[in-house]
């Protein structure tokens, strides 16, 4: 694992802005898994800013999200498709037909897995960017007894549930299930960037990264991944 610390969050997006951007000019068909949460904002501004000043050009990337809320509409503004059209994809050159989350909308549910999952094995991401939840969690993939490898509805942790209440008007309000890309559809992924920030997650960090593999903490299994890139900020990474 590349681990890197930065003291400002601002050295992190540019470092992460520059890994894009160095991909999609070596490849400008890349397939790009991308996150969502508070953790990438500032990545995708720095990406919407090469883009104005013409570094980098995203009409022939294909992106993938790591997934979505069960019943969300993408023109709700609690939605990840809303989220992305936000932050990235309105303000940049990528055709909408290019860029995939699951369909919060989809009226048979287990059909939409098989159909996000068979688009991952078809073009599987050069790059998944991922971001960490409090309690180990990427994507949607809460620790458990056993996690799932593929595209799967998941119920979402009471925990996950309070940590997202922030964005919505009460926690009443948080859809309980969301779909989310499986650890497997994750670790397809020829790399996978990391990103954590905040003296919060830094317990959190320390066992991902350093404690045994184990689905009580689904980020450990990025251990067996063989090319994992980690940025932290200063707080993230104090327990390293
Ligand atoms: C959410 C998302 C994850 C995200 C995580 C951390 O529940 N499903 O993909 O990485 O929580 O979010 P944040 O970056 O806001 O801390």
């Amino acid at each position: 694992m590349d681990i890197r610390i930065f003291e400002t969050s601002e050295e992190l997006d540019l470092y992460a802005a520059e890994i894009f951007r160095k991909l999609i000019n070596e490849k400008p068909n890349a397939v790009l898994g991308l996150a969502t949460g508070s953790t990438p904002v500032g990545i995708y501004a720095k990406m919407v800013e090469d883009y104005k000043n013409n570094k980098v050009s995203f009409s022939g990337v294909t992106t993938y999200n790591l997934d979505e809320y069960v019943g969300l509409t993408p023109d709700n503004d609690q939605s990840y498709a809303y989220y992305m059209n936000q932050n990235l994809f309105s303000h940049v050159d990528i055709p909408a037909i290019q860029t995939n989350l699951p369909d919060g909308m989809a009226e048979d549910p287990q059909e939409e897995c098989r159909r996000y999952e068979a688009m991952i094995n078809e073009h599987p991401a050069d790059i998944q960017l991922l971001g960490l939840g409090h309690n180990g969690h990427i994507a949607f993939n809460e620790p458990d007894e056993h996690l799932s490898a593929g595209t799967h509805v998941v119920k979402l942790k009471e925990e996950t549930l309070e940590a997202n209440a922030r964005f919505f008007a009460s926690i009443d309000e948080v859809p309980k299930e969301a779909y989310t890309m499986g650890i497997g559809s994750i670790l397809k992924a020829n790399t996978i960037l990391l990103v954590v920030r905040g003296s919060d997650k830094a317990n959190i960090v320390k066992e991902a990264l350093t404690g045994p593999i184990t689905t009580k903490v689904p980020a450990s299994l990025l251990q067996t991944h063989p090319r994992v890139t980690v940025l932290l900020d200063r707080e993230a990474g104090r327990m390293l």
